[in-house]
This record gives structure tokens, C-alpha cells and sequence, in this order.
């Protein structure tokens, strides 16, 4: 399912792994309001990086689907009732179009532009339209077809387009009040079939993988108060190492702290830096948005935020103790015994969410200015 591929290898930047994938499904999630979540990363970056991850390790997470790329780029339920057109791939990556992994039933995904008009709702990623609104249909939609904002990127990592702020119907993003919302990852009721979670061995305190470096970052000026009292292991390009997925996937389980900084702080803007982390069985000390937000997306005793601390010295000292005192550490993995991580599937998880969607509303609506929405 969810993937990371080889070929961003090269490019991949750790810290900022573009995109998650996730590979799962979700439903059941009642006590956290989360559906799904996911993955960004930084415009340059992911010029070369596929929109995909998965977690590292996970053996689900395969890049099969980036290179077998499907036959036909169309999977059709029985009797589909809803067609949703995928204008332009996220990133050029496809996936495949069927939507049995989230129990959505009935719809139609495709990528072919002569069911235009007969579509319900056309997918357009931000990222393709962005700076060449060429892209866009030329001809006028049908009166009864959504258009739908796709974006994964935060407000920083993404530029406004003036022109496509009336233009939408719905928007599917990390954000929780998006009409579609999809968050890079989300946690799910564990089911007796799943493999009771055993923290793994660790031999290092804190570690932090990251390539994207710039001094004004507030995780970076956070960075350099914190090492000057723990020790932090560090890797990725912006510490002159490049880490394979294979590499990440060693690594982060044998640290007790992974830094979950991210590289903007918004709303909701909650990565694969604090998911792939948990999933690998280690405690996220999180940079980003308030404490209040983060628990609206995860339990509250299962990571650390640095706002819970005066200084970064505070945070380091309690790091040091929760080295010394194991019963207060294994605390923070108590929502293992009650949850698991999914991370998010970029763009497969988008369209057939977004096809249910327009499935169970039938009505007119649309994104009153999208542009003060999501910059302002
Ligand atoms: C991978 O998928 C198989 C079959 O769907 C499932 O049994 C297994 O638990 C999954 N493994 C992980 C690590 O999610
Ligand atoms: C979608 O996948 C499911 C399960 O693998 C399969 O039973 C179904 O036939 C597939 N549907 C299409 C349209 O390919
Ligand atoms: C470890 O933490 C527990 C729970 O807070 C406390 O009862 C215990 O005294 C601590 N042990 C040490 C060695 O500090
Ligand atoms: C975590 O779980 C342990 C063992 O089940 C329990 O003793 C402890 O009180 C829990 N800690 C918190 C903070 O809930
Ligand atoms: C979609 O939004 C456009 C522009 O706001 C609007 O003209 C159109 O009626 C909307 N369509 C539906 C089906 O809501």
C-alpha cells in the first residue's frame, strides 16, 4: 500500500518527507475526530520527491504501485453512481483507482478527460495548477460537478493563486474544517488480530533526522538551545547525511525522543514527523501548533510538546530524568494499548474520500474565497 520509492531516495530529505501515504482505511474513529491525515514537505523538495510516503519499515508500504502503474487508470464499481475526474495526477504520480480500501463503494475515479462532463467532481492538486492555470478546463463545468482543492502543503509551503479563490466547490486538506479533510496520519482503534505493541530497544535519548535548514525556522533556533543540554543525535542533508528509508526505519525506533519539529506552524498542521515516529515506536517531542490542537489529533500523556516547558534547558532536563525513571517513560506509550498509527495514502486517499463525499451531498456549495481561507 502506502510507499516510498526509490527514486525520491535521492532526493528525499528526511525531515520533510513530502508526502505520506497511508495505507489503510479508516473508519471506526469516533473518540478522535480524525479521519486521515498526512504528509508535506517543502515546495523545492518535492519537485523531485513523489508524493507518497509510507512509514518506514511498515512492509505494507511498498513503491509496487509506483512502478506498476495501473494497466488502466480507471477502476469502476459495480453500478458506480458517482464519477470523479482526477485532472492532472498530484506530483505525476498515479494510483491505482480503487477504492475498496476505505469501503467506498460506487464510485468511479478516472483520469480520463472525455468523462468531463458526465464527472461529478473533478481533483485538482494545487501543485499542478500552481503557476500555470492553463491546466484548468477550458470549458464550462456541468451545473451539477464539484471542483475540488487539493493541498497538502502548509500556507508556507504553498503560494496563493488570486485567480482560483472563487473557483472551487470543496477542499480537501490536512485542515479538520476542510470539507474533506485529510490529515497526513491518524491513530485507529487497535483489533485483536493486531500484534500487541513492545517498545523497542533503545541505545540512544533524542535523535533528529532533518534536511530542510533555515536559520529562521523556529525549530532550528529551538535546536540550538536544546543541544546545549542533551545530547542529539543527528542525520539527513542538513547534517551532511542522507538517510534512506531503510536507514530511518533503523534508526528512530532505538531513540527514546525523536524531535517531530515541524518546519511551519499552522492549524492542523501535523505531519508523517510526528506520525512515522509513533508508529515506530518512539515518544515525539512536538514543535508546531498549540498543545490544544495536537490533542485534538492524538492522545494527550503520548508526546511531549516543548510550549509544556519555560526553556529549552526545562525540556532537556526532563528528557535526562525520563532517561533515569522507566516507569514514567513507558507511560507515554499507553495509547498503544488502545491505538494504532495509519499514515495517510497522498491522493488515493484524497479522490476516493472526496468521491463519498460528493456522494452523500448532492447539493450545491462551494469554497467562499479560498485564497483568505487558507492564507489568511
Ligand atoms: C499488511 O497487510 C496485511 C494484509 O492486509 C496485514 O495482515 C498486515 O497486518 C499489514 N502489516 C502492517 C505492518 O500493517
Ligand atoms: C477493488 O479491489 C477489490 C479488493 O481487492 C476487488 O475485489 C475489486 O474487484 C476491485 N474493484 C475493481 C473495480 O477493480
Ligand atoms: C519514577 O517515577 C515514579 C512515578 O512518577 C515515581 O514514583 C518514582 O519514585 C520515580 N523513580 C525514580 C527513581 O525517580
Ligand atoms: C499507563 O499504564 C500503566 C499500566 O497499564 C498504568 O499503571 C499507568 O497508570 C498508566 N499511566 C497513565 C499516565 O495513564
Ligand atoms: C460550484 O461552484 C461554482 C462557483 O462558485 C458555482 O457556480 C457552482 O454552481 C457550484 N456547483 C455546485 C454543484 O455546487
Amino acid at each position: 500500500m502506502p510507499l516510498s520509492d526509490p527514486k525520491w531516495k535521492a532526493a528525499r530529505t528526511f525531515g520533510f518527507r513530502s508526502l505520506i501515504v497511508l495505507c489503510f482505511l479508516g473508519g471506526l474513529f469516533t473518540y478522535y475526530k480524525l479521519d486521515i491525515k498526512f504528509v508535506k514537505s517543502d515546495m523545492r523538495a518535492r519537485q523531485v520527491r513523489p508524493p507518497v510516503l509510507c512509514v518506514p519499515g511498515d512492509s505494507n508500504c511498498s513503491t509496487e504501485w509506483q512502478h506498476n502503474q495501473p494497466q488502466e487508470a480507471a477502476a469502476v464499481d459495480m453500478e458506480p453512481d458517482t464519477i470523479l475526474l482526477i485532472w492532472m495526477w498530484p506530483f505525476g504520480y498515479k494510483f491505482d483507482l480503487n477504492c475498496s480500501d476505505f469501503k467506498i463503494k460506487k464510485c468511479h475515479l478516472t483520469d480520463n478527460k472525455a468523462l468531463y462532463d458526465k464527472a461529478h467532481g473533478v481533483l485538482f492538486h494545487h501543485r499542478e495548477i500552481h503557476g500555470n492555470l492553463e491546466n484548468l478546463p477550458k470549458e464550462p463545468s456541468p451545473w451539477f460537478q464539484k471542483w475540488v482543492w487539493l493541498n497538502m502543503e502548509s500556507p508556507a509551503n504553498s503560494g496563493p493563486i488570486p485567480e482560483i479563490t472563487h473557483l472551487f466547490n470543496l477542499t480537501s486538506t490536512y485542515r479538520l474544517d476542510s470539507n474533506v479533510p485529510v490529515p497526513y496520519g491518524h491513530l485507529e482503534p487497535v483489533t485483536s488480530e493486531d500484534e500487541s505493541f513492545k517498545i523497542p530497544a533503545k541505545d540512544k535519548l533524542v535523535c533528529w533526522i532533518v534536511s530542510n535548514w533555515k536559520s529562521h525556522f523556529r525549530r532550528v533556533q529551538f535546536y540550538n538551545e536544546l543541544k546545549k543540554h542533551v545530547h542529539i543525535h543527528t542525520y539527513g542533508k542538513a547534517f551532511g547525511s542522507d538517510i534512506s528509508d531503510q536507514d530511518y526505519s533503523k534508526i528512530v525506533p532505538t531513540c527514546k525522543f525523536y524531535l517531530s519539529f515541524e518546519n511551519s506552524v499552522y492549524k492542523d498542521y501535523i505531519t508523517e514527523k510526528l506520525y512515522s515516529p509513533m508508529k515506530l515506536g518512539t515518544v515525539p517531542i512536538v514543535l508546531g501548533t498549540s498543545r490544544q490542537n495536537y490533542e485534538e489529533h492524538i492522545p494527550g500523556d503520548s508526546f511531549i510538546h516543548v510550549d509544556d516547558f519555560s526553556t529549552p534547558k526545562k525540556l532537556a532536563d526532563r528528557l535526562l530524568y525520563l532517561d533515569k525513571n522507566n516507569s514514567e517513560y513507558t507511560a507515554y506509550f499507553n495509547w498503544t494499548k488502545k491505538f494504532k498509527v495509519k499514515m495517510t495514502w497522498f491522493g488515493k486517499e484524497h479522490a476516493c474520500k472526496t468521491c463519498g463525499y460528493i456522494q452523500k451531498h448532492r447539493v450545491y456549495e462551494y469554497v467562499h474565497d479560498l485564497n483568505k481561507w487558507y492564507w489568511d
